[in-house]
Order: structure tokens, then sequence, then C-alpha cells
């Protein structure tokens, strides 16, 4: 009947895709796939499964088509998406901005240096004649750090961070260590859910540690009943680093870091 539809329609007990009012906007390599996919075993958390990349690459198909890559959800159900990139893409305040002031912005980020190795470990995978590490890092031949080369440019978090912050206060964004997230998840999903403003589900219980794999693994998830860890491309093993270069690298983001550390509140402790 008409009046049984009503109710229905008011309740809004049809499941609906709307636009995301949280995003986890990087950093890449930073464990931005482990912190979406401890949010999903959330019932109030709807995500999309892979990343969208709207804000960068389709942002001329306009916001129909990006509401319409999010998942149905019900009234009082947050829509989330993550897509890393966003944190470096010179546009994505301005436009995140204008789709929603209010978004809730989430930042997972992990200590530089070895954020430029793991970057560097995928890339590689994927084209195993790119030259090594300690040649690639720095501008041929000389000892100038190469900050046009993206696993190196992407860790100058301060200077992405302050573009973001032209546009949001810093109260609307979350910086997650990617450091802890791995050595006390728990903590850090407590964080993100508080911040979200959603109940404190996700606890202890969902997590245990694979000594294996030598990180947190989910008991269950929205999708798989049995315990079972990310996939084999996150937690991937780093090659050896010349330490000298490893030292290089961590003088030259030491400022940029400091910059980060007062802009955040935070010390992220990167030395
Ligand atoms: P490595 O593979 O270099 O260790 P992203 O999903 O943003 O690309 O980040 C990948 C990184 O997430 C991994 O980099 C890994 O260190 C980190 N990570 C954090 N928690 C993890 C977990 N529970 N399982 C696997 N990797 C995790």
């Amino acid at each position: 009947s008409s009046s049984k539809y009503k109710i229905f329609h008011q309740q809004n007990l049809m499941p609906s895709k709307k636009l995301p009012s949280v995003l986890i906007i990087g950093v890449k390599k930073g464990g931005t796939r482990a912190l979406l996919e401890f949010l999903r075993i959330h019932p109030d958390i709807r995500a999309a499964g892979s990343e969208v990349h709207f804000f960068d690459r389709h942002y001329n198909k306009g916001l129909y088509w990006y509401r319409h890559r999010m998942p149905p959800t019900l009234d009082g159900q947050i829509t989330m998406e993550k897509t890393p990139s966003y944190f470096i893409t010179q546009d994505a305040p301005k436009r995140v901005y204008h789709m929603n002031s209010k978004t809730k912005l989430i930042i997972v980020v992990r200590d530089p240096v070895t954020r430029s190795i793991s970057d560097y470990t995928q890339v590689k995978s994927k084209r195993p004649n790119l030259p090594k590490f300690e040649i690639r890092a720095f501008i041929n031949g000389t000892n100038i750090v190469d900050t046009n080369w993206a696993p190196l440019k992407i860790g100058i978090y301060s200077k992405y961070l302050d573009n973001w912050l032209k546009y949001f206060p810093l109260s609307q964004l979350l910086i997650v260590s990617g450091e802890r997230l791995i050595a006390d998840p728990v903590i850090e999903i407590t964080r993100v859910q508080d911040f979200i403003g959603i109940k404190r589900v996700i606890s202890e219980k969902h997590f245990y540690f694979n000594t294996t794999k030598g990180f947190p693994c989910l008991m269950k998830s929205e999708h798989r009943a049995i315990p079972h860890c990310l996939g084999k491309t996150k937690g991937r093993s780093h090659p050896h680093i010349d330490p000298d270069v490893i030292e290089r690298l961590r003088n030259f983001y030491r400022p940029f870091n400091h910059r980060f550390y007062q802009l955040t509140g935070i010390n992220f402790g990167w030395a």
C-alpha cells in the first residue's frame, strides 16, 4: 500500500549510493590498504573496493560518476574511499572542498625513507631492469638527491600538507602513524573510529599477529569469515640499501620531517 511505501521511504530503508564523507587521501605505501581493510569490519562503514582516482584522474567525469562508484549505504552508514595519490595532487584540496567542505580526511604516514624503499620495491617488481635504488636516488653521478623521482618526492609530506591546510583546518584531518598501524593496530583504529564519529567496534578481538608474515592480520573481514592477512604485495621484503645512502636521505628529509611535526603537532620520531 502507499502508506507502507511512505514509511519505507521516510526511514530510508532502501540502500542508495552517496558521495563519500570520509577519504583516505594518502600516502602511497603508508599502509592505506591495511587501514581501509580494517575499517571495513565496521558495520557503519561502507567503502569502495578499489581506488577510484576521482580527484586526480577522473575529475572531468563529474560527481554523478563519482557517486556511482560508491557502494550502496543505508541511513547512518558512512561512505568512504581511498586513493593515496590525492595527497600529492595539486588540485585535489580545492576539488574535495568544492564537493563538501566538511569532508573528513585521513592520511597514513610512514618514515619517508622506508616509504621510498617500499615504493621503489613496488616499481622494481614491475620493471626488473630499473637501476639500483642507490643509483636512482641521486642526480647522475652526484650526491644531489633527485627530488623529481616520485619515490623520493612523495616523502616531502610537509609540502603537500601545506596545500591541504589552505582549504581544511587541521581538525578535519587525521594523521595516522603507519608504523603504529603495524605495531599496535588497535590504538590507531580506535583513533580513526573516534575521528569518524562511529562506535568503537573494531578491537583487539579482530586482530592476530601472523609471525610468518610479521604483520597484524584479521580474524575475519567484511567478505571473509576466516583469519587472513593482506595480499602478497602488502608487507613485501625490501632490498638491502647502502647505509650511507640511507644516512644521506635521512639528512635530506630531516627539515621537512620537522616541519611536518610542527604542522601536525605530532612527533613521529623518524630521526
Ligand atoms: P611494504 O610492502 O613495503 O612493507 P599501501 O597499502 O598504502 O600501499 O601500503 C603498503 C604498506 O602497508 C606495506 O608496505 C606495509 O608495510 C604496510 N602495512 C601496514 N599494515 C599492514 C598489514 N597489516 N599487512 C601488510 N602490510 C601492512
